[in-house]
């Protein structure tokens, strides 16, 4: 009897155990096997102290903050190699904050204010806002077309796409990374994001030299002229149509599985939402400045966006037109909550094989 109730004491306690375990794997950060752990941090963390600073100042380091805003679009520059700024917070400055203040649905002060600051230092995209002086975004639409009701949707200049020869896409990964399998599951994902509201297929197959879509992790300068940065700053790019070139900062804290909201770290990237986001670029689609959509610029560390938005989803059928089977009006709001439910199903790392091992242990405990 005695040893029956000991029994039952030590079952319990592993039960615990089991619960307790259950319970803190919920969330499964893996950065891929390429991750380096040399990363240099966050390149604009340095612009927080800018703010407050007013047209006239003059404040060390004012010039990166320029160099950034001549990256995406902001100043445009006369020659092609790179200006020489000076830290002086002049006009120039002032009218390219206004120009991205507008896009970002800011207060349009020209003020280094703190809501500018803090979306100025968010991550984001390495695309450009504005090409070659032409924004896609909010600033390039005349006042009476800017209104909620109207759509921010963009394309490239000319607007680039694959053409009708081209709608069953293939991709591939650069065998250099060597990507575990629960990664590409999540490109897959991604991919079928855009492939159910378009008559476009996307196939995996080996050959990265032959693939339409070429996918790649890379670290600081790749050879594109379009460097990345370590950990935070830019996420990754891609190019327009027909190139397929599609680029991650390797230097990023990739997340491929779990609920990433949960993550103790400042600097968790979700994957699959800044797949989403390049794809849109792949296919033709510039950035928009609808917050809620998928082509918005930016993303902050541990969040997750990966549902189409309405607008980014006319975008894409205005290039490519609708699946057959894809129906608008069953689309509604609550896809968003479906979307955390099956983000992490399919997909078996490590850490969910020890989940499995540890059920499989606990339940044969339990028999005996
Ligand atoms: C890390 O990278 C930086 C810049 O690439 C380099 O200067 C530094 O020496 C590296 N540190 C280590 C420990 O490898
Ligand atoms: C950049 O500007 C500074 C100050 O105006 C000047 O001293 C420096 O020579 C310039 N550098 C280049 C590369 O033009
Ligand atoms: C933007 O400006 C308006 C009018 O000046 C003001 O009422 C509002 O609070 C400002 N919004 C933010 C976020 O600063
Ligand atoms: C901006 O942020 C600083 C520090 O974070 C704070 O002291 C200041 O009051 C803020 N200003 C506004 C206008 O919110
Ligand atoms: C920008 O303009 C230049 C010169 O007109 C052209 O060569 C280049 O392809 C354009 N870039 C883009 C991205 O449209
Ligand atoms: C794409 O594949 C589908 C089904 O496999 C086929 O019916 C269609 O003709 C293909 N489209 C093109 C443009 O090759
Ligand atoms: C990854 O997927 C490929 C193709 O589906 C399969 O052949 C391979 O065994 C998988 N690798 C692992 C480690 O599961
Ligand atoms: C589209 O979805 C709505 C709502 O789920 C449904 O009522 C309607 O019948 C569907 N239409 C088609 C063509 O499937």
């Amino acid at each position: 009897m005695k040893c029956l109730q000991s029994l039952l004491a030590a079952k319990a306690s592993i039960l615990l155990v089991y619960l307790s375990l259950l319970s803190t794997t919920t969330y499964v950060a893996a950065r891929p096997k390429f991750y380096q752990k040399n990363t240099t941090s966050d390149p604009w963390q340095p612009f927080h102290k800018f703010a407050g600073c007013h047209k006239g100042d003059h404040i060390d380091g004012l010039a990166k903050l320029k160099q950034y805003l001549h990256q995406f679009g902001y100043i445009p520059s006369s020659s092609s190699s790179s200006p020489n700024f000076t830290d002086i917070f002049d006009e120039t400055l002032e009218s390219a904050l206004k120009q991205y203040q507008k896009n970002f649905n800011i207060n349009t002060t020209g003020q280094l204010d703190n809501n500018t600051v803090q979306m100025i230092t968010r991550p984001r995209c390495g695309d450009a806002d504005i090409i070659n002086g032409t924004s896609s975004m909010n600033s390039g639409k005349s006042a009476h077309t800017n209104h909620h009701s109207v759509s921010h949707y963009s394309f490239f200049s000319n607007s680039p796409e694959w053409p009708d020869s081209q709608r069953n896409l293939t991709y591939a990964f650069s065998p250099e990374n060597r990507l575990p399998n629960n990664t590409k599951a999540v490109f897959s994902r991604a991919f079928q994001r855009w492939s159910a509201v378009t008559p476009l297929t996307f196939t995996e197959i080996d050959s990265y030299p032959y693939a339409d879509i070429k996918i790649g992790f890379f670290v600081g300068d790749h050879g594109d002229g379009e460097a990345f940065d370590g950990t935070l700053g830019t996420l990754a790019h891609a190019f327009a149509p027909t190139s397929g070139l599609f680029h991650l900062d390797g230097e990023e804290e990739w997340v491929v599985d779990g609920d990433i909201t949960k993550s103790k770290s400042s600097t968790a990237i979700d994957l699959e939402s800044v797949a989403v986001h390049e794809i849109g670029h792949v296919l033709g689609l510039g950035h928009s400045s609808v917050e809620d959509s998928i082509m918005y610029p930016s993303i902050a560390a541990g969040t997750r966006k990966t549902v189409l938005a309405d607008d980014d989803i006319q975008g894409i059928q205005v290039l490519y037109g609708s699946n057959p089977n894809y129906n608008s009006s069953s689309s509604t709001p609550s896809d968003t909550a479906k979307d955390t439910n099956d983000g992490g199903v399919h997909i078996v790392d490590w850490h969910w094989s020890l989940t499995t091992f540890m059920s499989t242990v606990v339940f044969l405990c339990l028999l005996v």
